[in-house]
């Protein structure tokens, strides 16, 4: 696929943040991007196709599937971006709450990646799933995201045993990407060791490389794209 004018791209929840800067990126790279997103108002990359899907939906996301091989007629490369948080005391949180975010965050990339697989295969095509650096660490009452996005890490190293060698599948763990919200103070930019809050461009960069061939000997891989702050030790003052 490398170089192919022709690639196609499709990318869940990519009608804002990270997912939309993720879709530019591809778009300015050659690939042409297909938007997932449940959002309507969303809109892809100059060339792309936008379509309206809950990817959590098993219904929505074969239609999904079938519109690409229909349309675009190949899949080279699958970005499961879709996801959202709630924030509640464990003894709030309902079951359909808990269960809301397990379907988009974790089930979504089961049902994308089957409903995908053959027409990846076709095209060797690469998985990079989205899950983040609260896998492996948490702030108070975030419990279904976490389990979430643990759960995503692990889904992403079976799929790479069971998918390989045709489809490589990779994981990005992002930490604070800004996307929303004021812009960081001189102080949580300090805080990383790098310098300052992520971007979207500092993911959709990692992205393209996994996807294209110079990563073809990465698979069930695992980036923490952080600004270095899981390597931070933090003892009180
Ligand atoms: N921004 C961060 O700091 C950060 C950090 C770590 C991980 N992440 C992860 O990165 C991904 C993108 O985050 P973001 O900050 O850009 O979020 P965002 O809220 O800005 O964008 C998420 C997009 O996903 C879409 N979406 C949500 N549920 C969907 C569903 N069921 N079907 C289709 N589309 C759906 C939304 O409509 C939205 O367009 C998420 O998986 C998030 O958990 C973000």
């Amino acid at each position: 696929m490398s170089g192919d004018p022709n690639r196609v791209a499709l990318i869940s929840g990519g009608a804002k943040g990270i997912g939309a800067g993720i879709a530019a990126r591809l778009a300015r790279d050659g690939w042409r991007v297909v938007v997932a997103d449940r959002e309507p108002a969303g809109a892809a990359p100059p060339g792309g196709r936008f379509v309206v899907c809950d990817v959590g939906a098993e219904a929505a996301v074969s239609a999904l599937v079938a519109s690409v091989a229909a349309t675009e007629r190949r899949l080279d490369a699958l970005v499961c971006n879709a996801g959202f948080m709630i924030r509640k005391p464990i003894a709030d949180l309902s079951l359909a709450e808990w269960s809301s975010v397990l379907t988009t965050n974790l089930t979504s990339t089961f049902l994308l990646v089957r409903a995908a697989e053959a027409l990846l295969r076709a095209a060797n095509g690469s998985v990079v799933t989205i899950a983040s650096s609260r896998a492996r660490m948490s702030e108070a009452n975030t419990e279904s995201y976490s389990a979430s996005k643990g759960g995503l890490v692990a889904l992403t190293h079976a799929l790479a045993i069971s998918l390989g060698p045709n489809i490589r599948v990779n994981c990005i763990s992002p930490g604070w990407i800004l996307t929303k919200g004021p812009e960081p103070t001189a102080e949580e930019n300090a805080f990383h060791p790098a310098g300052r809050v992520g971007r979207p461009g500092d993911i959709a960069g990692l992205t393209a490389f996994l996807l294209g061939p110079d990563s073809c000997f990465i698979t069930g891989a695992e980036f923490v794209v952080d600004g270095g702050v899981t390597r931070k030790m933090i003892y009180p003052e």
